[in-house]
């Protein structure tokens, strides 16, 4: 946008546009699809975690009225190509389904009953019977570490080392060693995973799925299939949450797109809550050992070998290091990541993969150097601040960490806390205040979209890209809204159809800065496309004018008194509408991104280019409330600052931070996969004894999104985007607020009643 252009909604604190569709229950999401003659699917789970089926007999199921088939490695016409899991790949995981009896996980889909109502088919699947033969394995990532070892595999690219922290190491006279442990979390949108599966004849197939990655659906079927990728058309108009176990295509796509090719019938399929622990990936353990060389308050060396926990293949890297490798200027570091691998199923991304885990250690050790140091946390960490990527020596994009402290904790009252643990006193009530930094890596991706202007004045805005919840419907008809000079209400964004133009995965907070900076492309091609229709047009007033003068607002262009409205262009033309469609490369990337995205790759590019670091920053500030007899912790004040470039939409922005923030206190204090290292069950797969936070756990809860910071080498919108930097350090914070509260340090999460009192 030039000078002078409408700037009316970018920025401003715009209800989403989606809402009332959403509150009407007219937003239609993947299971709700009402499709003719369709069939209900229930998916079986493996009840064993390594081992094969030695016996699986489905002939009971079978006489249940109304069960067309149940399939399983038994069926024919099974066998399928080979998929690629994530990373490179499209899919969660690499192990297909049904292709012979073995069992390489807890809960790899084992055999799926369809029949003409669910009813139906969840009686037949309680008729299956399935024997296993169980063979040893490693549930978790403690069994995995004790247990005779299954495979470790150290990951050199994502190993960082510099100066000589060994040498450091050695011959420092304090030098302290902490280990940090995280536990396996499970991703729980609200809306289950489903897929309806329509085919037309063999060869072309519509799914109907939740999704943050369309062209994860269509490269994993066309893989697996041997189908062409747009002959997948996939329809994922709205997402009911998704947190990255979204992102990729699971088995149960797979057999639910078989069975329907099968049966010549529509399918759908709808995980179980139980499923959604099992067969969707989730969070994997960490755990992160330190060594720090502190020299007077300076850290002089810092080392971190962490272990982290993958499935029985594909090997998907929780990227604890992330962090630690470049937020504090420490000269000498070393990083270096083992993954073990556990029958636990495939593992996946979920928000802030690696940079929440990870955090938790290094922010809980940097309070504790802190106070070796004999520093106020906050201080100890401003004579940390790294001025230049210490990771890759680069300038950072654009760096604002020392106004979020500055804010959060001035918006907190941090100047009056008492440093001495046990200090702070609310009668008997303990109360303690603690801190964290948070930060996340920008990621770009290339992206296309198109805009197209009607002669009526209606605008719409098409982009293959998804709004899993976060904002992006409003945010894209808000961008438009400004490059068109228009009214919000004028314009309809269309997102959520594998037809639309292409984009790449919506995660890593990428969408709003990679989409959003293709849509504005698209406008302003747009408008540019009309002002050259005007100035060219003899009966426009603003003939033979230069297009450098004239600005767009109101739905019409200007030159000083002149005014031309865009819909009387259309008109004047003889037509009944117009439409630009624009592609964008990535910041800092190249052709190669876009040539990629073209082909169903992701087009994204990493967080360090070839002249900046670029990465989010905040600051979180934590007030803790411990009763002295029982021990029990609560959350009563967090505020954070972060520093997320342009800000699209104040309140989806803080939304954003806020919900990360949440999730904060989640990982702190409640939530934890309980998995049984005997049977490899997940033990509490149900979200009454899975505990996240309610209302009464939560307290005030305010999230500062600094303004005026637009980060141009990020995106062409100055964005970065806010799905996952609340969540980074919270749960650090909070532990080191139940420290200064009580004086116990608690080095794993969750922090729990029983660790407090032990
Ligand atoms: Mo996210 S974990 O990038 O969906």
């Amino acid at each position: 946008m030039t000078a002078g252009d409408q700037k009316k909604y970018v920025g401003a604190r715009v209800s989403r546009v989606d809402g009332p569709a959403k509150v009407r229950g007219e937003a239609t999401f993947a299971a709700e699809h009402d499709l003719p003659g369709v069939l209900h699917a229930v998916l079986i789970s493996a009840a064993c975690a390594h081992g094969r089926v030695s016996r699986l007999d489905t002939a009971a199921a079978r006489q249940v009225p109304g069960v067309l088939d149940v399939f399983s490695h038994q069926s024919d016409g099974w066998n399928m190509g080979k998929v690629g899991g994530y990373p490179r790949g499209p899919a969660g995981t690499s192990l297909l389904p049904f292709q012979g009896p073995e069992i390489s996980y807890r809960g790899e889909p084992v055999a799926l009953v369809v029949a003409q109502t669910l009813e139906a088919a969840r009686h037949a699947a309680l008729l299956v019977e399935i024997e296993y033969d169980r063979r040893p394995h490693h549930a978790t990532l403690q069994a995995a570490l004790d247990g005779p070892l299954l495979a470790r595999k150290p990951l050199p690219p994502l190993g960082h080392s510099r100066g000589k922290p060994g040498r450091i190491l050695k011959h420092a006279p304090h030098v302290i060693e902490r280990t940090y442990d995280t536990p396996v979390q499970h991703h729980n949108p609200m809306e289950m995973h489903a897929v309806i599966a329509d085919w037309d004849g063999d060869e072309r197939v519509t799914i109907y799925e939740p999704t943050q990655w369309m062209q994860s659906a269509q490269g994993t079927l066309a893989a697996a299939l041997g189908l062409e990728p747009e002959d997948v058309h996939v329809v994922s108009p709205f997402v009911g949450g998704g947190f990255g176990s979204k992102a990729t295509s699971w088995p149960h796509l797979l057999v639910t797109a078989l069975a329907a090719r099968v049966l010549r019938r529509p399918v759908k399929l709808v995980l179980t809550r139980a499923q959604m622990f099992a067969a969707v990936g989730y969070r994997a353990a960490t755990r992160s050992e330190y060594r720090a060389a502190l020299d007077g308050p300076q850290i002089s060396a810092l080392e971190l070998h962490a272990h982290t926990q993958t499935g029985p293949a594909d090997l998907f890297p929780e990227q604890v290091g992330m962090i630690p490798k470049m937020l504090y200027a420490t000269e000498h570091m070393e990083f270096k990541q083992t993954l073990v691998q556990t029958h636990a199923g495939p593992n996946i991304m979920m928000r802030a993969p690696g940079e929440a885990s990870g955090s938790f250690g290094l922010e809980v050790l940097m309070d504790e150097l802190a106070a070796e140091a004999g520093l106020d946390p906050l201080e100890f960490r401003r004579r940390h601040h790294a001025d230049t990527d210490p990771e890759s020596g680069k300038p950072f994009s654009s760096k604002h960490l020392l106004e979020c402290y500055d804010r959060a904790a001035g918006a907190f009252g941090w100047e009056r806390r008492t440093p001495e643990p046990g200090s702070m006193k609310d009668g008997d009530t303990l109360i303690g205040w603690g801190m964290a930094t948070a930060a996340y890596p920008v990621y770009a991706s290339a992206a296309t979209a198109r805009a197209r202007l009607h002669a009526d004045g209606r605008v719409d805005v098409e982009a293959g890209s998804h709004d899993i919840g976060t904002g992006t419907y409003s945010i894209l008809a808000q961008i438009a809204a400004d490059a068109l000079g228009t009214d919000l209400e004028r314009v309809t964004v269309k997102l959520g159809d594998s037809r639309l133009p292409k984009n790449g995965y919506s995660g890593g907070s990428r969408t709003a800065g990679s989409v959003g900076s293709a849509v504005l492309a698209a406008a302003q091609g747009l408008r540019q496309e009309l002002t050259d229709l005007a100035v060219n047009d003899p009966l426009s007033p603003l003939h033979g004018l230069a297009p450098i003068d004239i600005e767009v607002r109101g739905g019409a262009l200007h030159a000083g008194t002149l005014r031309d409205p865009l819909t009387d262009i259309l008109t004047r033309a003889g037509r009944d509408q117009h439409e630009t469609y624009r592609e964008i490369i990535p910041s800092g990337g190249g052709q190669k991104e876009l040539d990629a995205l073209k082909q169903g790759q992701d087009g994204m590019i990493e967080a360090v280019t070839d002249t900046h670091a670029r990465y989010s920053f905040g600051a979180v500030f934590v007030e803790v409330r411990v009763d002295p007899d029982f021990m029990t912790p609560r959350v009563s004040r967090i505020v954070g600052a972060f520093d997320i470039g342009q800000v699209l939409n104040a309140k989806t922005a803080e939304s954003q931070l806020i919900g990360g923030l949440i999730w904060g206190v989640s990982a702190a204090l409640h939530e934890q996969g309980e998995t049984d290292p005997a049977t490899g069950l997940v033990l509490n797969a149900n979200l009454a004894d899975y505990h996240i936070p309610v209302n009464a756990d939560i307290g005030e809860v305010r999230a500062i999104a600094l303004n005026g910071h637009p980060d141009f080498h990020t995106s062409a919108l100055g964005a970065r985007g806010a799905g996952e930097l609340g969540i980074v350090g919270t749960a650090a914070a909070i532990a080191n607020a139940i420290h200064h509260a009580t004086g116990k340090r608690i080095r794993s999460t969750p922090i729990t009643v029983d660790k407090l009192l032990g």
